[in-house]
């Protein structure tokens, strides 16, 4: 199925020989999505939701159009409750600071895991500075999973709200949604699901999860970067304030008062990002091809291979050997800093990330300052394991020395 899905990336032509393995940070781009993004900058560009004029109109339709896919992809109610951002991050922030101003205080308490990515650690943060809430967080063992009876332990009337990744971007440990459901539904509470890592490896159904939020950006979806995506309850729409002020987001105007627009618009203040959204639809076009169920279980064996190869090497440590996990493989190699794993693969063609991953608690948590880290796409295949495994023993040779 997976077989000539490179000619679909025009990178691979002119980088034959680069083994891409940090579709974690940032996806490379098919055909569709960059031939999309240029068609609408060529022909179809005017702003949106603002002219009278045909083009605007044009672009316009087309752009609601993205939001219709979006709830589709992720079995949303409606294309109501989806609010474009530039980024998860953002959209988390939103979430945040929308929430807390609202609803968060002295004695009040969030559950964040100790697997958060920093976009779901320093927003809350910046909020409980405000408004006085502690930020309570759910243990991990050390196989890097949720530590689910710390999770129903530490539950209890004060928690307000839990904010939680749906896939680790360390150790790729999925969280078991079910299980936050439950205890979430039990108490009440709202919760916010960060599925950055996991929605372009697996189906996401927000109706069955029942989530309150859910969260993602673009360009980890062979999308353009500069686009998130929020979805949100409907009840949200009308109790949160914006979050930001400006253009599209108000009814009326005056300098004594002024009234805001309904549902998502009051949500996407300023001029959207539009080519980003019109390109985020062809990303869905393309994923869609595929089944998704399969893309999971092609980047799965590629890292069961990748995991057994390293194994083999009695100086490489994998680290988070949960047992649900998804297509990313972080590893450290025996007095080795882990930049200079990351330089000398670059110096055999295999680009991996390197470094906290944006995730410093997780880390001190697991006992380490920094990992290699090695995530696959879509477009991976054997041979990249194959190269990627050479330039292990290469780097390792090259330390030797
Ligand atoms: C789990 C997770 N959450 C949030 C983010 C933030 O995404 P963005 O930088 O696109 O806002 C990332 C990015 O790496 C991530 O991996």
């Amino acid at each position: 199925m997976f077989e000539n899905i490179r000619n679909h990336f025009p990178f691979f032509e002119k980088k034959p020989e680069l083994t891409f393995l940090d579709t974690a940070a940032s996806a490379l781009k098919p055909k569709l999505v960059i031939e999309r993004v240029n068609h609408c900058y060529s022909y179809e560009y005017a702003n949106v939701h603002r002219g009278v004029y045909k083009l605007s109109n044009d672009l316009t339709e087309k752009f609601e159009n993205v939001r219709i896919k979006t709830s589709k992809y992720i079995n949303a109610k409606s294309e109501d409750n989806i609010v474009f951002t530039k980024s998860a991050t953002e959209a988390i922030n939103l979430v945040a600071s929308c929430f807390s101003e609202k609803y968060l205080g002295s004695g009040d308490e969030v559950l964040l895991s100790y697997l958060e990515h920093h976009s779901n650690i320093v927003p809350w943060q910046i909020a409980a500075k405000k408004r006085g809430f502690k930020i309570i967080t759910i243990d991990v063992n050390k196989e890097g999973a949720i530590d689910y009876d710390d999770f129903a332990n530490k539950l209890n009337i004060k928690t307000k709200f839990i904010s939680i990744t749906h896939m680790s971007n360390v150790t790729g440990t999925i969280v078991d949604m079910q299980i936050i459901k439950k205890h979430a539904k039990k108490f009440n509470i709202p919760f916010l699901i960060d599925g950055c890592q996991y929605i372009a490896h697996a189906p996401v159904d927000v109706k069955d999860l029942d989530c309150d939020f859910y969260v993602y950006s673009g360009h980890k979806m062979y999308g353009p970067s500069g686009v998130g995506i929020l979805y949100m309850k409907n009840k949200w729409f009308d109790r949160f304030d914006p979050y930001q002020g400006g253009g599209s987001m108000i009814d009326k105007v005056d300098f004594i008062n002024t009234t805001y627009a309904k549902g998502n618009q009051k949500f996407e203040a300023g001029t959207p990002p539009i080519a980003q959204v019109i390109g985020l639809g062809a990303s869905y076009d393309f994923i869609s091809q595929f089944n998704l169920q399969k893309i999971f279980y092609h980047e799965k064996e590629l890292y069961e291979y990748a995991f057994d190869k390293l194994k083999s090497f009695n100086d490489v440590n994998v680290i988070g050997d949960s047992k649900n996990k998804g297509a990313i493989l972080s590893f450290t190699i025996d007095n080795m800093h882990s930049n200079d794993i990351g330089i000398i693969l670059d110096q055999h063609n295999v680009a991996v990330r390197t470094g906290h991953h944006c995730a410093q608690p997780l880390l001190k948590k697991l006992n380490l300052n920094a990992t290699a880290r090695a995530s696959f796409g879509i477009y991976n295949n054997k041979n990249d394991v194959d190269h990627f495994i050479e330039a292990i023993k290469e780097t390792k040779n090259f330390f030797k020395k």
